[in-house]
């Protein structure tokens, strides 16, 4: 191999050890420090559904995911909803596709009306919670008497959140949202992404 051809060679190896191979390092050698940045990877939103089980509790207006362009793709949904809420039981579950979903890392439930009095009470929910960003209505304290509203959620912001703490692996997500009163579900919220 010639000169120029070994310096090519070394600068490919050392990209792809640098750029894409992060992964390796870390475990080929556990106490080297990486910044976290570099692994932090893309999301993208694949899939979303909505339903309400108990059609006089509530009806899906619209759910639908939305490219504007390469870089600006975004979730938006709509709820119409019959009933004034006063207590709500809210349950967030994170799954990771490994042949299906299976439950993986959080799995949280909180009484909705407490948790809005004070968000910093459970930080795993507040967590959860802090994925809808800005983009919804719901920002108060119950009662709701109102149709929920998640505008346009960018995946901007869902991909900063994701990285915040912790990055996630390669691989589909599933983050689902399920909301019961008296013990039974009236609002099913599916966002399905994939982390590449
Ligand atoms: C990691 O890298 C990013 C951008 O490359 C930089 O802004 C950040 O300060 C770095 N963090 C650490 C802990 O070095
Ligand atoms: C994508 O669309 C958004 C909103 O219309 C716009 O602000 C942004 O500049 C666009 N980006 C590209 C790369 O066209
Ligand atoms: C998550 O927690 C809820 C309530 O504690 C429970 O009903 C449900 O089965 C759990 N999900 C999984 C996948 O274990
Ligand atoms: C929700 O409302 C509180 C108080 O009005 C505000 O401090 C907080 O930033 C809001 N959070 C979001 C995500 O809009």
């Amino acid at each position: 191999m010639g000169l120029k051809q070994l310096w090519l060679f070394l600068f490919v190896l050392l990209y792809f050890v640098s750029e894409v191979c992060v992964d390796c390092i870390a475990y080929i050698e556990p106490n080297i420090n990486l910044n976290i940045s570099k692994i932090a990877t893309k999301f993208e939103f694949t899939n979303l559904k909505c339903s309400c089980p108990i059609k006089e509790f509530c009806t899906v207006d619209y759910c639908y995911l939305k490219s504007v362009n390469r870089t600006y793709k975004y979730a938006s949904i709509r709820i119409n909803v019959f009933a004034t809420v006063t207590n709500v039981e809210v349950n967030g579950e994170t799954f990771k596709r490994m042949n299906g979903y299976k439950p993986f890392l959080y799995n949280v439930t909180v009484d909705g009306c407490r948790f809005m009095e004070n968000r910093n009470r459970n930080p795993v929910a507040n967590y959860l919670f802090g994925f809808l960003g800005k983009y919804h209505n719901i920002n108060h304290t119950c009662p709701y008497s109102h149709d929920i509203i998640i505008d346009k959620l960018s995946i901007g912001h869902v991909n900063d959140h994701m990285m915040e703490f912790l990055p996630f692996a390669i691989g589909s997500y599933l983050l689902q949202a399920s909301f019961s009163i008296d013990g039974i579900r009236r609002l099913v919220l599916q966002f399905y992404g994939t982390v590449s």
